[in-house]
């Protein structure tokens, strides 16, 4: 019989979106999308299960899921035996002590003694005890941001991305304690098989972020400064040059990185390349 790896992703919120588009992006179709709770894939043994995030190394954890998407925050809070197999680099955020705005700020000893309200009291409580700070940590589950302003907590700790939701609740943030992003998690126990499932999984996912910067790029140049622009062209390996029917005349090809496109396209006209073309590229195999 063969095997089918199961994938946890976040029902709805700040991970759902991006897990999703990853997982497209490798060519994985998954039939009805987040509604259900369990989604197969029609041309990969891989299903999703949707599951809230806190749930997610737990899932892991337990084999209920094989691998999951989430956020290193709920990796580090929940401290469930799992791997982190590969950092997504998407939903970045920080866990951050935030105060009311018109406080002012002496350093980590204003915690003590204080209020701090927070979803996170794992981490919270290694942070200060670590510090050798005596605060009284509340813990709530939800709109953390709100505590100071309605006399529950004289602080909070909580994810910061835009820092918006700080702002609109008059806070600022004092303290950085960890930095997360999406991560790929496992199960430390698979089978052969869905290890295998898995590798291919990752090979497609570094195959899609490889193309991500990149951009594929054809030129027509006269031949004679063919050399001059190849040396313009920073590509993977040297760029591919064929003789097209105009005689004196050929084409190139060859991938460039994103950020030094303008200043590549500049250079190229300069030194007379024409019918310049750049197209996205979707995958790249190494
Ligand atoms: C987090 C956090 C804040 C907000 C911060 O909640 O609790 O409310 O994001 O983001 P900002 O700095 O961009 O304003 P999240 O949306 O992750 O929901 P959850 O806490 O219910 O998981
Ligand atoms: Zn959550």
């Amino acid at each position: 019989m063969s095997e089918i790896l199961r994938i946890a992703i976040q029902t709805k919120g700040r991970l759902n979106e991006d897990s999703m588009t990853l997982v497209q992006e490798t060519g994985i179709k998954l039939t009805g999308g987040s509604r259900k709770l369990i989604s197969a894939a029609k041309n990969f043994p891989l299903e999703a299960l949707f599951l809230r995030d806190d749930d997610i190394p737990q899932s892991v954890a337990d084999s209920v899921a094989d691998i999951g998407i989430v956020g290193l925050n709920e990796v580090l809070e929940k401290k469930m035996n799992v791997e982190i197999k590969k950092y997504l680099g998407f939903s970045k955020c920080r866990l951050s002590l935030a105060i009311p705005k018109n406080e002012e700020y002496t350093g980590v000893e204003f915690f003590n003694g204080k209020k701090i309200a927070t979803s996170y009291p794992v981490i919270l409580n290694d942070f200060l005890s670590k510090h050798n700070i005596n605060a009284d940590v509340h813990i709530i589950s939800g709109s953390v941001e709100i505590a100071p302003g309605i006399g529950l907590a004289d602080a909070i700790f909580d994810i910061v991305s835009s820092g918006s939701t700080l702002v609109s609740n008059r806070l600022k943030e004092v303290e950085v304690v960890a930095e997360s992003e999406a991560v790929l998690v496992k199960n430390p126990k698979l089978s052969a098989e869905k290890e295998a499932i898995l590798k291919d999984l990752i090979f497609r996912m570094e195959s899609v972020e490889r193309a991500s910067d990149k951009k594929y790029i054809l030129l027509n140049a006269p031949n004679n400064k063919l050399d001059l622009i190849c040396n313009i062209l920073p590509g993977m390996k040297s760029p591919t040059i064929t003789p097209l029917a105009e005689t004196g005349w050929s084409s190139i090809h060859s991938v460039i990185k994103e950020g030094d496109f303008w200043e590549v396209i500049d250079n190229l006209k300069k030194n007379g390349a024409q019918g310049i073309l750049v197209v996205p590229i979707e995958k790249m195999i190494m």
